[in-house]
């Protein structure tokens, strides 16, 4: 006679308890199984926080236990309720205590669920045949469930799921509603008209702002050069500018026609070569075709922008064409136009901007790449892996929000539709021309900043708190790596690990050797990068082009979604008076700050970079290096508070205390 003492614990948290019935199996390692007990048909039911104990009498041992099975069934007479289980934990005759943790959701619907005994385990290091059977068969469901589909062509492939009812309990979420009102702009929600004034516009800013201080400045100096510069480095979309050592064939300016606004003394091509001239080119807009609002024809125009940065590390505008191809009915604007030819053109690129911010570096690098990573993982990496373990809670939220952003944002009668020059049409082009310059280079934070010449330009604090960042989460990848891979080989030996990366070059990347993203590893090296770049990307980039979205926009003018008059094709062409007429109608800019306000919410759960659930990383090595990495984030997270407080516009996008460690928003 063998006794295993059996306990289940259910979750702490609230919800977690169900009235079901569950039933336990143990198996051994021969794949001996014991019988079926059936926990919860007493009072002793599951209720949040507790556990049941019972003795399993057997008539002789099963050998080591390695897996747990269990099947919930729901209680004739009661609802059926998702049960939330912690772990199982089983005492063997021989008095040991083994732990089978499971921290998730069951439902009735799953049918036998599987609980494994170690918490991290590469395929290449399973020794039992019965849990290398185990692996595949939960991947083989996985890929039945999570299938990939076209979001549209040319762009990188999504979760084929259309609601989030079928993402299952493990993968959604709730985010608290924000609480914000937003009544007070519903009286313009029908006015198709343009703004009468500056005044009017501020009535409904100082109603909206909530006294947030970087929008109040925003509102104080949107005009000037200077603040339009400085959003190139630290605003809310630091991706496009690089350094420019040669003009682009299709910007015409002469040393002449520059000189005034460069140093005394000073040329145009002296600058380049000292690396002082910046160039914002939004190419990828061009041909990109424009929404029609409220029954309009609204306008995109393809701006190239230079920029001059200065002793002081100010960064200024000098000369800014509208349109790709030169000409003469596409003039270059200077500083000394008239001062409306001059605004207007900012108008227009802070526009090409508005629509590569939110489509580009929000929507496609963080939201649209993340799911990508995430399917991969649910389809390719059982959850015994560690790499499982590890991205999981970046990656994770990324299904529901990007389910919910196709559904609503970006569909029919959203506000892409009603109110942003990138409408229904416009999206898919943008999103298709911008995958196709994606490159994995572009993706890893220090090449980026690097081959965009802002890793030397001490201003821009995008640049230099993001380094540290990365350079933190890399330090913790890379330790975590030497513990599951003992050698370069191992990587490559990981079958798992190589079908997963495959997939992502495949569905993600489109199968493009140009993107530069890896097909297979090599090396831990190469695998620390990429490893490195998904959290990177998921958290802290996420952050800095989410985060400041609505205190760079709150104030229209600063970032005008649509444009209802085509570019200039002259100058001259606008006075003062008429420039509001060449901004968004009033019902679109309200449908805009709506979505932004109701967007702009910090969840007061929300967790911040480098917070895992207690029961990850708990063995000796992973969980010093986690302890090593939020020491460190810890102290850049003061370091950058403290070098804000002396700054006019600080830049606090990137200080790991506010990163949120996934794509919840
Ligand atoms: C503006 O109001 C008009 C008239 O009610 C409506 O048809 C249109 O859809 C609205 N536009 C936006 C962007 O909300
Ligand atoms: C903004 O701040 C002012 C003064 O501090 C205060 O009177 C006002 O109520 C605040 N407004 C909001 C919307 O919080
Ligand atoms: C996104 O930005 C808003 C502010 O614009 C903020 O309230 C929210 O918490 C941010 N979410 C994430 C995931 O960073
Ligand atoms: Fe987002």
């Amino acid at each position: 006679m063998a006794e295993y003492k059996v306990t289940v614990t259910t979750s702490a948290t609230p919800n977690a308890g169900s009235f079901c019935t569950v039933g336990v199996m143990l198996i051994g390692a021969e794949g001996c199984v014991s019988e079926e007990f059936v926990l919860g048909k007493d009072e002793r039911s599951l209720r949040s926080g507790s556990s049941c104990v019972t003795t399993l009498k057997m008539p002789g041992p099963l050998g080591p236990v390695v897996l747990v099975r269990l099947r919930k069934e729901g209680h004739p007479g009661f609802p059926d309720l998702d049960w939330h289980c912690e772990e199982v934990a089983v005492e063997t005759p021989a008095g040991e205590e083994w732990h089978f943790p499971c921290h998730k959701w069951i439902r009735t619907a799953d049918g036998a669920v599987e609980l494994r005994r170690r918490a991290a385990v590469t395929v290449n290091t399973e020794t039992l045949q019965i849990l290398k059977d185990h692996r595949a068969r939960e991947l083989q469901a996985k890929q039945q469930l999570y299938r990939w589909r076209t979001f549209h062509e040319g762009l990188p492939h999504c979760i084929d799921m259309a609601t989030v009812e079928l993402l299952g309990p493990n993968l959604r979420y709730t985010r608290q509603g924000s609480g914000v009102s937003v009544q007070y702009v519903s009286g313009f929600r029908e006015k198709t008209g343009q703004w009468g004034s500056l005044q009017e516009l501020g009535k409904l800013f100082s109603l909206n702002h909530r006294n947030n201080t970087v929008a109040c400045y925003v509102r104080a100096h949107w005009q000037e050069d200077a603040f339009f510069g400085v959003q190139f480095l630290n605003g809310c979309n630091p991706l496009v500018i690089s350094r420019c050592r040669h003009l682009p064939p299709n910007l015409p300016v002469s040393s002449a026609m520059l000189r005034p606004f460069l140093p005394e003394g000073s040329s145009l091509e002296q600058e380049m070569e000292c690396g002082t001239i910046f160039l914002a080119d939004y190419e990828v807009l061009e041909g990109v075709p424009a929404n029609c609002i409220n029954g309009q024809q609204h306008y995109l125009a393809a701006p190239l922008c230079l920029l001059h940065l200065g002793q002081q590390g100010e960064l200024k505008p000098i000369a800014i064409q509208l349109q790709q191809q030169p000409g003469p009915l596409n003039p270059i604007f200077v500083p000394s136009d008239s001062v409306p030819d001059w605004l207007l053109a900012k108008l227009w690129v802070r526009n090409a901007d508005f629509q590569c911010h939110q489509l580009v570096s929000h929507f496609l690098r963080t939201h649209l790449l993340g799911e990508v990573y995430c399917t991969a993982i649910l389809r390719q990496l059982p959850e015994v892996h560690p790499l499982h373990q590890l991205l999981m809670p970046h990656v994770s939220t990324t299904l529901q929000i990007n389910i919910q952003a196709r559904a609503s944002l970006l569909s029919a009668g959203g506000v892409f539709d009603r109110s942003i020059a990138c409408g229904l049409q416009g999206v898919p082009a943008l999103l298709r021309r911008a995958t196709e310059r994606l490159h994995y280079s572009s993706l890893c934070l220090p090449e980026d900043v690097q081959q965009r010449g802002l890793d030397t330009v001490p201003t821009c604090y995008f640049a230099r708190d993001g380094l540290r960042v990365w350079n933190a989460i890399h330090r913790f990848v890379a330790g975590l790596l030497q513990v599951y891979y003992l050698s370069d080989l191992a990587v490559q030996q990981d079958s798992e690990l190589q079908a997963w990366i495959l997939e992502i070059f495949t569905q993600g990347f489109l199968g493009r050797p140009e993107s530069g993203v890896p097909q297979s590893f090599q090396n831990r090296k190469e695998l620390a990068k990429f490893i490195t770049m998904v959290i990177f990307s998921c958290s802290a980039l996420h952050s800095a082009v989410n985060f400041s979205q609505l205190e760079f926009n709150l104030w229209m003018p600063n970032s005008p979604p649509t444009m209802p008059q085509p570019p200039p094709t002259a100058k001259g062409t606008v006075t003062e008076a008429e420039l509001l007429s060449r901004l968004p109608p009033i019902n679109a800019t309200c449908s805009v700050l709506t979505t932004l306000t109701l967007l702009s919410h910090r969840a007061p759960g929300y967790v911040p970079l480098g917070q895992y659930p207690k029961y990850l990383f708990t063995e000796g090595s992973p969980q010093r290096l986690l302890g090593e990495l939020q020491t460190e984030l810890k102290a850049l997270s003061a370091e950058i508070t403290e070098r804000n407080s002396g700054l006019e516009l600080p830049y606090l996008y990137l200080s790991p205390e506010l990163i949120e460690n996934s794509v919840a928003i």
